[in-house]
């Protein structure tokens, strides 16, 4: 039996086999995820510590757009009870959070554990737990407390003890109560848009900084996953990964293939190819045209700072899933003579000397969005054919529009990109979960309060952050309840949304 309102699936899937075919496994897991530094607020309650978006925020204003902060933002410090309720109207079964480094540890070290902070994310995840939704923690997501930056943050080699200091901290109290852990959030932005005057604490030091941020970070996500191993895996038998944030890529001519190649290693194999890859360390071509640049520009040592055995074999293998940010794909093609500007990292790579475009075809929403689902699953099937992956989950995926509450494109964002989810499923690929960016419009890092990404809005002048559903958001509960794809337009939705 075919249901008419299955048109587009039904092409898709070439005839009609059934309503098997259009429905979303019954374990696969259905979610949404932010970020404590976008959602928490209070900024300064209690014993918390200062991090470095907060010293950022109120030192430099006039570099974030409209000046905003993240001193109150959601206010879910206060406002949790109501983001858990959404997450029940949406028929989640998982909500991604992170942790609040600086205020689970004010000082960064474990020498103090916040009982204010340790209470806050304990009420968040019994709160989930309770509903049936289950946590997936992030244990850093770009918040590095202020007082480990003024040492040197992730240039610093022993940022990997300090961290892991931390994560200890963290599996401790939460672990029995948490199976899917993210270590770092995408360590690409972390490192690239930190120190190319993107993200805070914005350094200009794009040849040095971001590469021992790059090894350093790894360092720090396998030393954590080690120690879980070591303490806590025979007791809470949880899933480690770090998120990568890999846009698909294609060549905007054949002849820039070679360059498409190395945009990849640049943006994925630069964090993924050590911890993933058989042979482990830093991805072949691009460690030589980086070292050869390096070597041109005078520089006595290597653009990527070099592994040692024993480095490789503990970054290796550092991984139980894979955790997959993705958005959008790209055109990659070199920059033109008449081209050398400096661009920030999703538009191109000044490193490498390319530039990101659309296809003319594509809907496109900014200077680097564009919608192309069919690149997620070449991408899904990518991972599982490159590695050794026994399941991926898509832990961001989400587009940026307006205020609007009739959201309609992003709707046709969320279906048209899960519905290559689900193909990549059918294909054979382990897909297993999805968090969509984001379940409410928050701090969006220097973009302030000018993007929204969320599923339900946020009214940013009411005291209260009154939080109210977008059509997305009926349309993504209408999926969480069905697992199926219906055409946005077919869809009644159910009173489930306050
Ligand atoms: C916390 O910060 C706010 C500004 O966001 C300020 O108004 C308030 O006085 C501060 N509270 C304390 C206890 O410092
Ligand atoms: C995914 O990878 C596994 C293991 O390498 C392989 O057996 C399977 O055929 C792959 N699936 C697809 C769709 O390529
Ligand atoms: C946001 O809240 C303010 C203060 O409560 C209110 O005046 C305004 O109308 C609200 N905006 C929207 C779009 O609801
Ligand atoms: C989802 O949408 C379909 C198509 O309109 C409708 O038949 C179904 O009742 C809806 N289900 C829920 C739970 O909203």
């Amino acid at each position: 039996m075919c249901f008419a309102g299955l048109v587009v699936l039904s092409v898709v899937f070439a005839g009609c086999r059934g309503s098997e075919q259009l429905r979303f496994p019954a374990e696969f897991k259905f979610g949404a995820a932010s970020a404590a530094y976008q959602v928490e607020g209070a900024w300064n309650v209690s014993d918390k510590g200062e991090n470095i978006w907060d010293r950022f925020v109120h030192t430099q204003p006039h570099l974030i757009a409209g000046r905003g902060n993240g001193d109150v933002a959601c206010d879910s410090y206060h406002l949790w009870r109501r983001d858990i309720q959404m997450c029940e109207e949406l028929g989640l079964d998982i909500y991604r959070i992170s942790i609040s480094w600086s205020r689970l540890l004010p000082t960064g070290y474990p020498n103090v554990i916040s009982e204010d902070g340790k209470n806050y994310y304990n009420n968040l995840i019994d709160g989930l737990l309770e509903k049936g939704i289950e946590p997936v923690v992030t244990i850093h997501h770009f918040d590095l407390p202020q007082s480990l930056q003024d040492l040197g943050g992730w240039a610093n080699p022993l940022i990997a003890d300090w961290y892991v200091d931390y994560a200890e901290v963290v599996f401790s109290l939460f672990g029995d109560r948490v199976t899917y852990w993210v270590t770092i959030n995408e360590p690409f932005i972390l490192c690239e848009a930190t120190y190319t005057e993107f993200l805070v604490p914005y350094y200009d030091d794009p040849d040095v900084g971001r590469y021992l941020c790059n090894k350093n970070v790894l360092i720090a996500h396998a030393k954590a996953y080690r120690l879980y191993d070591e303490r806590f895996r025979s007791k809470f038998n949880g899933k480690l990964s770090l998120s990568t944030l890999f846009f698909w890529f294609e060549p905007a001519a054949p002849e820039e293939q070679e360059m498409t190649d190395l945009m990849f290693e640049y943006w994925e194999g630069r964090y993924a190819h050590p911890v993933y890859s058989k042979e482990g360390g830093w991805p072949v071509k691009l460690e030589k045209f980086l070292d050869d640049k390096a070597r041109k520009e005078g520089y006595s040592q290597p653009r990527l700072p070099p592994f040692t055995p024993e480095e490789i074999d503990l970054v290796r293998g550092t991984y139980d899933y894979f955790a997959l940010n993705h958005y959008t794909t790209r055109l990659v093609r070199r920059l033109r003579p008449e081209e050398r500007e400096v661009m920030w990292p999703l538009i191109g790579s000044t490193e490498l000397g390319a530039i990101m475009v659309h296809h003319p075809s594509w809907v496109t929403v900014n200077d680097w969005f564009a919608l192309y689902p069919e690149g997620l699953r070449k991408q899904l099937n990518w991972l599982n054919t490159t590695y050794d992956l026994k399941e991926i989950f898509i832990t961001e995926n989400g587009i940026p529009l307006g205020p609007e509450l009739d959201d309609k494109l992003r709707v046709e964002y969320y279906r048209s990109y899960l519905e290559q989810i689900l193909l990549a499923v059918h294909d054979g690929v382990p897909v297993t979960g999805y968090t969509a960016w984001t379940l409410m419009d928050n701090f969006e890092w220097r973009s302030g309060y000018t993007v929204q990404f969320g599923l339900y809005s946020v009214n940013f002048t009411d005291p209260l952050r009154t939080r109210t559903p977008r059509t997305s958001a009926r349309y993504y509960a209408n999926v969480t309840r069905t697992r199926m794809l219906y055409p946005q337009n077919d869809v009644k939705y159910r009173d489930v949304l306050k």
